[in-house]
């Protein structure tokens, strides 16, 4: 049996960021929306870097309005995870592009979300989690009002809470308003952190937002003292090395730091962040671990395992994915 067949554990995903481009492009015809700018002409999404990449991004989620589109992806996007062998996952959802900050909004987005996940895993066995997360460079006022809009929903869907976004703007501090919010809701935490912004987005992640889990946190291993913390404090990175080959961090799997990060006893996993952008699916990013460190089977369940451990749901969800992994 390839790695790639493998049942798997999904961390981190943007929900917006798992729309197929074909997906988009039937949105903005039956919209009128002249969104050929966004496309390559092999018909993917096309960025120069990564603040172009969150501009096409936002381009893309701009024509997707209203609970039943967003519905409509949820099950797209969970039956292209099923077919990449994945049981359990957690996708980045925001009030701000769904309803625009506004509770009862979000709420009617939310419960289309959820019955569409329900039928998936129905038919699939996939469960999905939502992590509700702030945009960074929308600021920190807007952060207060998602924030608000994760407190009000918090519960067996909505588990946890983070931010995404461009890491080059505002301190991690900036937003510790909004993350005691979420954790006084009972949501656990995760932030975008290491992944542009170097080793003192981590740092201030760790100290400022008291977050759980990091996004990327692969440039940790610029600073021993930080990856030292990392064990100590258990966190886990929610690694996502084929979208970090592509924004141009690493050349090539070979070169990336989860091999050294794993070595260094730092809890990692594994994830694609956001698949058609960065033409993978996690089926491609197993094989490709494979082939750059030798990984196999048990490399890949003890990684499956650390993911579930650190996982936002709760036992009985965790008991019942672990079947699933068997
Ligand atoms: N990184 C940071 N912010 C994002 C991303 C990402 O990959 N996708 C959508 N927002
Ligand atoms: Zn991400």
């Amino acid at each position: 049996m390839s790695v790639a067949d493998l049942p798997k554990v999904e961390l981190h995903l943007h929900h917006e960021g798992a729309a197929p481009p074909a997906f988009i492009k039937q949105l903005a015809h039956e919209k009128n929306v002249d969104l050929s700018k966004i496309f390559d002409a092999n018909g993917g999404y096309a960025f120069r870097d990564f603040v172009h990449f969150l501009s096409t991004y936002e381009d893309a989620t701009s024509v997707l309005t209203g609970p039943e589109e967003f519905a409509r992806l949820t099950t797209a996007i969970l039956e292209e995870s099923a077919k990449n062998g994945v049981v359990y996952t957690e996708s980045f959802i925001s009030p701000d592009f769904c309803g625009g900050g506004d509770v009862g909004a979000w709420r009617e987005y939310l419960a289309a979300i959820q019955e569409a996940a329900n039928a998936a895993e129905a038919k699939h066995g996939i469960t999905l989690r939502g992590v509700v997360t702030a945009v960074r460079h929308f600021g920190a006022d807007k952060s207060k009002t998602t924030a608000h809009c994760a407190a009000e929903t918090a519960g067996d869907f909505v588990t946890g809470f983070g931010m995404g976004g461009d890491e080059g703007q505002f301190t991690q501090g900036t937003f510790s308003y909004a993350f005691d919010q979420a954790k006084e809701a009972g949501l656990q935490l995760t932030t975008h952190a290491g992944e542009f912004g170097g080793p003192e987005s981590v740092w201030d992640a760790i100290k400022d937002l008291n977050v759980e889990r990091i996004g990327h946190g692969v440039r940790s291993l610029e600073d021993p003292a930080l990856v030292k913390e990392l064990v100590a404090r258990q966190i886990t990175l929610e690694v996502c090395p084929g979208s970090n080959v592509v924004l141009g961090l690493f050349p090539d799997f070979a070169s990336h730091p989860i091999q050294k990060l794993r070595d260094a006893g730092v809890k990692v996993t594994v994830s694609t962040d956001d698949p058609p952008f960065f033409h993978t699916t996690m089926r491609r990013e197993y094989e490709e671990l494979s082939r750059a460190f030798g990984w196999d089977a048990s490399d890949f369940a003890e990684l499956n395992q650390t993911a579930l451990d650190a996982a936002f749901c709760d036992a009985d969800t965790k008991a019942k994915v672990a079947k699933r992994l068997e």
